[in-house]
């Protein structure tokens, strides 16, 4: 770091005349007045001018000798002194330094110190790990060369003002930051300094968008089911009021509406449920054969409305560090979906194996597969390849959702393979419970 906090050497000592003009001064004080009294002697007396003359240069020599002496060794104090006192300062500015250093690295945002000249003079460190490495001395557009910080800068500059900037920094990923410049005050010696303070507002900005998107996609989702309700009420207390075979009819669709509202309203709150502990690993111990067993019991009545089969071949016992409730929650979504979407008439298989020390469990199925294109989608809130056909099925679109948080919580790995025209393969990797 080149001095941060600059400050006169010699601080408050007035520096002495130069030494010869001191040296002439004081010479000429003694010497002058001599000069008259020697030239008064010589008139007034029998004192013959050349010795008067002889008299004063022999004087003269011996003052300028005693004179120059005399100052040297004041001069010599003198300078021993403002060099003690530059010497002072400048330990003092560099320990000064070195804590402001300390201080600046210590902070967890990046801070820029520059000149009126916009020269950078100091970066902290996760200045330096955001911009990456750049010399004290360089233009701050070397640093971040961006229009509008740098004509936000040139302002405070000009005025000595503050100012807050957002600007985009697209390498070496799209970062958006805020940028709060101010003056700093003059240290004494003229000279300036500002400070830039950054603040990366990515996160907080996708935090935003994201939760933005979440309402948008739950008021859409949840607005169909509940504009068809609203207009079935209307319709039972008008045209239908006197007609029981469509109060029959319509009472059905409300029924369904009235579900699928609920089962929107279930998921939402099991996703939101396992995203806050998901930062927590799951404290029990969970057996994947009773956990995929229960499923598979009660899916094999839904399957056989399919002509299908569920195949189950999982190594004995198999225990996983894990919450038992949200893996059958996981497999519970996988075996759906495959028994969903699997072609009718075909078997489901559910299968796991060994690998060091995880459990790799594939759930597998023939169906018409999943286009390339959606797959690295399919885990998001709502995605779903086939609006219709997951609706009709009823479907909410959260159900992998919830499988990547949970899978998430557990310390695992999700992999989705897809052959179309041949079926899928979601195989969910966990690790094996200690000892
Ligand atoms: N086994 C599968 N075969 C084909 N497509 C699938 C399969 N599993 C999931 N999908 C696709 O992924 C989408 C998201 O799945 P999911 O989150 O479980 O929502 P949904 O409520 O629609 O089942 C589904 O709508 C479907 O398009
Ligand atoms: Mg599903």
């Amino acid at each position: 770091m080149s001095d941060i906090s600059r400050k006169n050497p010699a601080g408050e000592h007035a520096p002495l005349l130069p030494f010869p003009a001191r040296f002439l001064t004081c010479w000429s004080l003694f010497v002058v007045p001599c000069a008259a009294i020697f030239g008064g002697f010589a008139a007034n007396t029998d004192v013959s001018p050349r010795t008067a003359l002889l008299c004063f240069a022999g004087l003269a020599a011996l003052s300028a000798f005693v004179i120059r002496s005399l100052l040297a060794a004041q001069w010599r104090a003198h300078s021993g002194t403002v060099a003690a006192v530059r010497d002072t300062a400048n330990a003092r500015a560099a320990a000064d330094d070195a804590a402001l250093r300390t201080v600046l690295d210590g902070l967890q945002l990046p801070v820029l110190l520059f000149d009126d000249q916009r020269r950078i003079r100091f970066l902290n460190l996760p200045a330096r790990d955001l911009l990456g490495p750049v010399s004290p001395g360089k233009d701050f557009a070397t640093a971040i060369r961006n229009p509008e910080i740098l004509a936000a800068i040139d302002r405070v500059i000009r005025s000595g003002s503050s100012e807050t900037v957002e600007f985009r920094r697209q390498q070496p990923v799209s970062r958006l930051l805020r940028a709060r410049i101010e003056s700093l005050p003059d240290p004494g010696d003229g000279t300036r300094s500002f400070i830039v303070m950054l603040d990366d507002m990515t996160d907080s900005e996708r935090m935003r968008e994201v939760r933005s998107d979440f309402v948008a996609d739950v008021s859409h989702e949840l607005r169909t089911p509940l504009a068809s309700v609203l207009s079935i009420v209307e319709t039972l207390n008008g045209a239908a009021r006197n007609d029981p075979d469509a109060q029959k009819r319509f009472m059905v669709i409300l029924d369904e509406q009235a579900k699928r509202m609920a089962r929107i309203v279930d998921d939402l709150l099991s996703l939101s449920r396992i995203e806050m502990n998901e930062h927590r690993p799951p404290e029990g111990i969970a057996e994947l054969n009773e956990v995929i067993g229960g499923i598979v019991e009660s899916s094999r009545l839904i399957a056989g409305e399919r002509d299908m089969t569920i195949t189950v071949d999982m190594p004995s016992p198999c225990e996983v560090a894990g919450d038992s409730l949200e893996l059958s929650r996981l497999f519970q979504n996988l075996i759906d979906n495959a028994v969903k979407y699997g072609e009718a008439g075909t078997a489901v298989s559910v299968f796991g194996r060994f690998v060091d020390d995880t459990v790799h469990v594939t759930v597998q199925d023939r169906g018409a597969g999943i286009p390339r294109e959606h797959i690295p989608r399919l885990t998001e809130r709502f995605y779903r390849v086939d609006k219709g056909r997951s609706r009709a099925a009823g479907g909410t679109g959260l159900g992998l959702a919830i499988v990547k948080h949970v899978v998430s919580r557990h310390r695992g790995r999700l992999r989705i393979e897809s052959d179309e025209g041949k079926g899928s393969r979601f195989t969910v990797e966990l690790p094996l419970a200690p000892g």
